[in-house]
């Protein structure tokens, strides 16, 4: 199948990062999102982004341009889905919505399109059960920040077909990323890692460590680019708490979230997107 358009839902960091990088790479993109003011944010972000690449000599001008013209914002789901080959789910991290959407996405896309999530934990085969398309579902995981991030994580469903992995693989490399290919349980490989790592930091914090002594250690002693403190506050906790639930669901209470990151997340502590999180912004 030869893939043209790019249909994405939900314009938060992960979808205007997709969009952006997918728009660099040729693709004409189309973003969704309910909110009018989230698309307008989204924009922003993206011309934030290339305009650092091409004041660095990374990008040219003429290029950027070209590639956000290749994008159209909309906030009519039905715009997103009509002339899509492959579309990218990125919103909020429950089950309920994304299998409602999921569902109107068999109605509204194409017979052929794939259809993709961008979910950080939630079983693939779980979000495609509620459809009769299982073979053109598929887990797209992208990681924060999308321009930076080297690595995307593709999820097989328990029906995917051989042809939209094939396709779903051609995407990723096309956009200048390399593909893991991961297995159809909760968290697949990097939530299943990172949420451990994080939820721990957060069970160090409350015995009495300082979140920047448990930053420099890692980065310092453990050769991680970022500690995982900082981590958190750039995934946001809520991401992090949505990832252990799923976990501790499926797998028993060792992936339970500790009792403080939910008190954070209450407390609106999620990181960059809400100004604070173990630091502020
Ligand atoms: N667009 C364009 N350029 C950007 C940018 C963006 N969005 N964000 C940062 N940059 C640029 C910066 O301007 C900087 O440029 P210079 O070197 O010219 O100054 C450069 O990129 C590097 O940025 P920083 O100096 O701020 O930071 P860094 O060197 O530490 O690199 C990083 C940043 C690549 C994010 C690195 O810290 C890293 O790899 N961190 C780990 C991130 C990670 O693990 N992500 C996955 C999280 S899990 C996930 O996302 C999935 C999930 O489901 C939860």
């Amino acid at each position: 199948m030869e893939v043209k358009t790019i249909g994405i839902i939900g314009s938060g960091a992960m979808g205007n990062g997709i969009a952006q990088v997918s728009a660099v790479a040729g693709y004409d993109v189309v973003l969704q999102d309910i909110y009018s003011q989230a698309l307008d944010k989204a924009k922003a972000a993206i011309e934030k982004s290339l305009g650092k690449m091409v004041s660095k000599g990374k990008m040219a001008e003429a290029d950027m341009n070209a590639a956000i013209g290749r994008i159209t914002f909309t906030t009519e789901v039905e715009v997103a889905c009509k002339d899509a080959d492959i579309l990218v789910e990125c919103v909020f991290e429950s089950l309920e919505l994304k299998q409602k959407l999921f569902k109107d996405f068999e109605r509204l896309c194409k017979p052929e399109a794939i259809l993709g999530s961008n979910t950080s934990a939630l079983p693939i085969t779980e979000i495609a059960s509620v459809t009769k398309k299982g073979d053109k579902v598929i887990g797209i995981h992208f990681m924060n920040p999308v321009p930076l991030m080297k690595g995307v994580e593709v999820i097989r469903g328990q029906l995917t077909s051989d042809d939209t992995m094939e396709t779903t693989l051609e995407y990723v490399k096309k956009i200048g990323k390399e593909p893991a290919v991961a297995v159809d349980y909760a968290g697949f490989i990097v939530s299943r890692l990172l949420d451990v790592l994080m939820n721990e930091a957060v069970k160090l914090v409350e015995e009495g460590n300082k979140p920047e002594d448990i930053d420099k250690a890692m980065q310092l002693c453990a050769g991680h680019p970022m500690g995982p403190c900082k981590l958190l506050d750039l995934v946001g906790a809520e991401i992090a708490m949505h990832g252990m639930e799923t976990m501790e669901r499926d797998f028993g209470p060792k992936y339970k979230p500790h009792p403080m990151l939910k008190k954070r997340v209450l407390a609106g502590l999620l990181g960059m997107k809400t100004g604070k999180g173990f630091y502020e912004y």
